[in-house]
């Protein structure tokens, strides 16, 4: 413990970071050697340079924004359906298809007591978000005859309830051993001048680093050996919170091998204008997304020659991507976008402080960003009443009581 305190010292005053250790010997000893082994294993430089951007203000006017295009499912002809049915169908039958969740997020603005997929959207049979999701891998799994692996991203904070919920209930009836968890990184977050908040407990704040985290997650996790050694090729990455999800869709397998891309993802058209959403486009040529803060509204509302947005393809993370893509994100780490939140810590006096405003700065990276690392990718429009119902805000747009609407409408209930 000595040595380790020294080094941590060191480090700390390297870094000016020293507040660190103010309450160190008021905590247990067990605390005292959790929160060594944090100091101990941040990456100090990295969090300098992260506090850094957040003093710079993006420039979007520089980059060569242009639409992306798409494939209308419903507007497919019928060899053309068939086709790409075939082709996915043949690939989820030999066992090359798996599906990841990500779990690992806050769900802040839901605001349930626990991991969102545990929240009960209120149906009449009280199903979980994580049940409706597994009922639509079961009827998967059944339609195909084959075990189609599924893995859950979750993080620190949540990793615990989420496997004791899927445990206390049984998996629900899907084959245990195709399910594994998987925890993503995290970060340190920061207060407005650069130093690393202290969490209540005496160490230090960490959150979950975005859905962006995933690839290094399942690098380090060995989630990508694991897939490769169950000779799986196409990965379907989607969240946990939208529960019309359709995970297991040959037409968005057939369509990546018809079309030879490494990445495919699912749309749906922007309701209007100034719906608060990212969209599919090309950036400097590339695949990416646009969120709704860096479009223009001249762009947002530029409409083609049928009347429809140019820029209308939503992203819904619903996205598909081949394991040697996959392999190839994981090897670099994806940019940081800066997030200012509202954060509890400990003073430097030792008191707990519930800040009313935001007073942090919280790091994450995006999914999306992996976007640009190939040339082109597929983009599949599907029908929003079919595939899209989100859980995000306790209350009006995309809450329990769309979401469930939604749900109901879908599977005809009354
Ligand atoms: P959101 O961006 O909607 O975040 O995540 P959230 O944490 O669920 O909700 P808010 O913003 O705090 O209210 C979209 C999907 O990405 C996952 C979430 O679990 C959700 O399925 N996600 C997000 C992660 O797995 N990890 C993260 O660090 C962030």
């Amino acid at each position: 413990m000595e040595e380790k305190l020294l080094a941590a010292e060191q480090t700390l005053q390297k870094y000016g970071q020293e507040h660190l250790l103010n309450s160190f010997n008021s905590l247990s000893k067990e605390k005292q050697a959790e929160l060594l082994d944090a100091i101990l294993t941040t990456d100090f430089k990295q969090m300098q340079e992260l506090y850094e951007t957040t003093k710079i203000k993006t420039n979007f006017e520089n980059v060569k924004l242009e639409p992306i295009a798409h494939v209308t499912k419903s507007e497919l002809s019928s060899e053309e359906l068939a086709k790409y049915t075939s082709l996915g169908e043949d690939a989820i039958k030999a066992g090359k298809l798996a599906v990841v969740t990500m779990a690992g997020g806050q769900g802040t603005r839901l605001g349930h007591d626990g991991p969102k997929g545990t929240f009960d959207l209120g149906l009449d049979s009280h199903k979980s978000i994580f049940e409706i999701l597994c009922d639509t891998m079961k009827e998967a799994c059944e339609k195909y005859k084959v075990t189609i692996p599924w893995y859950l991203m979750t993080s620190d904070a949540n990793n615990e309830s989420t496997i004791q919920f899927w445990k206390d209930n049984n998996y629900f009836g899907y084959p245990k051993e195709a399910i594994s968890f998987f925890i993503q990184g995290k970060l340190p977050m920061i207060d407005t001048n650069g130093k690393i908040l202290l969490d209540e407990d005496g160490t230090i704040k960490q959150a979950a680093d975005g859905h962006g985290g995933i690839f290094e997650a399942m690098r380090k996790n060995g989630v990508l050996y694991d897939m490769k050694e169950k000779g799986i090729e196409w990965i379907y990455i989607g969240g946990v919170d939208n529960v019309l999800a359709k995970m297991v869709d040959p037409v968005l397998t057939g369509l990546a091998i018809s079309q030879r891309t490494l990445m495919a993802g699912k749309s749906v058209v922007k309701a209007n204008p100034q719906e608060k959403v990212g969209v599919f486009c090309k950036k400097d040529n590339r695949p990416n997304v646009i969120e709704y803060t860096e479009i223009s509204k001249e762009l947002a509302e530029a409409v083609d020659e049928r009347g429809e947005l140019l820029y209308g393809e939503s992203h819904i993370l619903c996205n598909q991507f081949h394991l040697s893509a996959l392999e190839k994100i994981s090897q670099n780490k994806l940019p940081y976008h800066v997030a200012f939140k509202k954060a509890s810590y400990l003073s430097d006096k030792g008191e707990v402080i519930k800040p009313t405003e935001p007073n942090a700065y919280k790091f994450e990276a995006f999914l999306f960003d992996a976007f640009s690392t190939v040339d082109n990718m597929s983009i599949l429009r599907v029908k929003r009443e079919d595939e899209f119902a989100p859980v995000k805000n306790a209350k009006g747009v995309d809450s329990p009581e769309t979401a469930r609407a939604l749900y109901k409408a879908f599977y005809h209930m009354n």
